[in-house]
Order: C-alpha cells, then structure tokens, then sequence
C-alpha cells in the first residue's frame, strides 16, 4: 500500500506510468557520487562497501544531491555488485569492481550460494527505509536499482572493467551451458533482491544492463532477452513501474520493446524522436550525453532543449544517456535542473 498512496501527487510516477506530464520529471544516474564535495568527504573516512552497508551513510549519500537540487527522484546510493557477495564471491572495487577470482569453471558456479532473500542485503533494506522516512510528503520517489544477469555475468566472469570484456564474450560462446547456468542463479538472485527492496519501500526499480549493448542481436537474444523478461515479469503486479536500461544498445531496440516494463532508458547516441517508434507503449527517459554538462551554460540549455523537445512525442523523464560524469561542475547540474523546470511540453512543438 505504501507504494500506491503518494502516485497521485508524485509527477516522477506518473509519467512512468505513462501519462504525458506538462514538465518533464527528472533524475540523473550517478546523481550521487564523486562530482559532490560532500561525498568526498564522506569517501575521505570510509571504504566504498562501508558506504554501501552502513544504511545512515548510504541513506545520507542518496540524499546529497536532493539537498542540493530539485530532483523528482532519488536513486538508492548502492551498486550493482552489492548482492554478490552473499552469493560467496568477494567483490572489491578499486574504483570499479574487481573479483580477484573470476568465475569461468563449472566447480566455481556449482559452489555459487543462492541467498535466502533476507541474507542477501539486509542493509539495503534498512537504507531504504531510512530514505523513504526523510522523504514523506515529499514529491520525490525513489528508485531501487539491480543490475540485470548478463551485466553481472559481465564482470563475474571477466573479472573487472575491461573496453570490450573479450573474455566474456568468448567465455558465452566457449561454454554456453555453464553461462545459461550463471545467469539462471543472478536471475533468481535479482528477482529475490528487487522483490526485498520493493517490500522495503522502493517505488519503481531500475534493471541496469549497462552492458547489453556489447552483443550482436542473436546473442543477446539468447544470453540476455529471457533472463530480462524473467525479472521483469516476476515485479509485475506489485504497484511499482519497471525501468530497463542499455547503453550503447540502440542495434537491440526492436528486441528490447519485447521486455515486460513501463520504462525504456536509452543512450544519447539516437534523439528520443528517433528512438520512440520502437517503444510506442513505453515511457522514455533519457538521453542527455552526460559530457554536455561539462560545456559552458548556453550549450546545456541548447542541448537540454533539443532533449525536451524529442521527447514530446509521448511520455517522457529526463535523464542523462548515462551517468553523471566525475568532472562535473554541480552549478552546471543546478542550471539542467533549472531548464528543465521551464519548459512546459504542453505548450511546445515535437522538434
Ligand atoms: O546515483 C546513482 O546512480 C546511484 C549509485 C550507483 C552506483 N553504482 C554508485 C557507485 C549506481 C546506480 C551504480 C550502478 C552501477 N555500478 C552500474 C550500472 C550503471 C552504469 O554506470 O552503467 C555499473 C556498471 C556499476 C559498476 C561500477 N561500480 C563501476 C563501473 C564503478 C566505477 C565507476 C566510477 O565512477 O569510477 C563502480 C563504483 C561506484 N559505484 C562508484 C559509485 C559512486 C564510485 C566509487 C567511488 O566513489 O570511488
């Protein structure tokens, strides 16, 4: 229930539920992070899984930009990897996320825990509580996020960041069996660990598959469509809308329109207005490429505006392609936030 009751006044759901609001809602991935100073003095006393597991801090750190900005979402201040470890696999992050142990044998997925869903991140749970506190009778939701099976396989199996996870990629062809096998379990996982964050107050989710876009069509076909339409499907019904996301995926748009969700996130790389025929029943959101915040302010608005105005060919929250970048100067988050705030899409034409 606690879900349901603020959808009526919040403007975030109700474009995700596919309604053409008069202003674009808007949030921004990684609008927690680094370009904040006052998470880098948080960062300056405490590790990352620090951060992530003690609920006050990660609590504190999701509401950091809200403080600042008039944001109509606030993301969990998490990541992807946090469910891994209760699965047996140790994750570091140095920045990104490293597995000293990539998993590649059919001995290591074999010994992979499936976690009840209250060992998986009790922390999480306790975080989001503590978030939807300080947020009540605020007009902002927040948004829970997982990573999707073959963006965890991703780093599992390649072991760290890498341009094109070579390794993984011949790891799918080379033992296909064992990959279908790994993804099964983080579809269990995920599915358990979206279901916990919803029952803890999480009023839409975010499916982060920020490496779909790695894969010609056929194998994501294979390795990535079913284990989405999985998840997904398994949150249907539990009043919270579904937000997918893949970057650099725009050769996968007809095969993404087939995923159960209300929301598609798409990259910069095609305008909103190019990208809306695949989704006709989707909410978009997106797609500022997130280096126009590093160009002077007349270029933000410029950019912004041809954003805002692609996007009026249906529903639509504004976001960036993809995150923020760790250069960003905040004031030049605050004028985004500003111009976005006056355009009234009502009284616009589609570009
Ligand atoms: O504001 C938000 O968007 C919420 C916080 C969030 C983080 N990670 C915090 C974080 C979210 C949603 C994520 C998801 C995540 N993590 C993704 C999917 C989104 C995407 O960017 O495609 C991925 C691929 C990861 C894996 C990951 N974690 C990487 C590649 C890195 C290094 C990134 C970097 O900025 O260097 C991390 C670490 C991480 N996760 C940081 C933050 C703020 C940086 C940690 C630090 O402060 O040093």
């Amino acid at each position: 229930m606690k879900n349901l009751t603020t959808t009526a006044s919040v403007l975030f759901l109700r474009a995700a539920w596919g309604e053409d609001t008069p202003r674009a809602p808007l949030w921004l991935m990684r609008q927690a992070g680094r370009y904040l100073p006052e998470y880098r003095a948080i960062k300056a006393r405490a590790s990352f899984w620090e951060m992530v597991r003690t609920p006050e801090l990660a609590a504190e750190i999701t509401l950091q930009p809200l403080r600042r900005f008039p944001l109509d979402a606030a993301i969990l201040f998490s990541d992807i990897m946090t469910p891994l470890p209760a699965m047996g696999v140790p994750v570091e992050f140095n920045p990104g996320p490293v597995v000293a142990e990539p998993l590649r044998s059919r001995a290591q997925l074999e010994a992979l825990h499936l976690p009840e869903t209250q060992e998986i991140a009790p922390y999480v749970a306790e975080a989001i509580r503590l978030v939807r506190r300080e947020l009540a009778g605020k007009p902002v939701a927040l948004v829970g996020f997982a990573g999707a099976p073959l963006t965890l396989a991703t780093y599992l199996v390649q072991g760290s960041g890498s341009k094109d996870y070579e390794d993984f990629r011949a790891f799918l062809r080379q033992e296909p069996a064992l990959a279908h096998r790994l993804l099964e379990k983080l579809t269990e996982l995920t599915i358990r660990y979206l279901r916990m964050q919803i029952e803890a107050g999480a009023q839409a989710i975010q499916l982060f598959d920020s490496w779909a876009g790695l894969h010609d069509p056929d194998t994501y076909r294979t390795f990535g469509l079913p284990y989405n339409q999985k998840v997904l499907s398994a949150l249907a019904g539990l009043g919270v809308p579904r937000i997918y996301l893949a970057v650099g995926a725009s050769h996968l748009y007809s095969l993404l329109a087939e995923l159960p969700c209300e929301v598609v996130s798409v990259d910069w790389r095609l305008s909103l207005a190019q990208v809306r025929p695949f989704f006709p029943a989707h909410t978009l959101q997106g797609n500022l490429d997130p280096a126009v915040l590093l160009a002077p302010l007349e270029v933000i608005t410029q950019e912004a505006h041809k954003v805002l105005r692609a996007g009026l060919g249906g529903p639509h929250i504004f976001n960036l392609g993809h995150g923020v970048i760790r250069t960003t100067p905040p004031e030049h988050v605050a004028h985004l936030v500003e111009v976005v705030h006056q355009f009234n899409r009502h009284s616009e034409e589609p570009a």
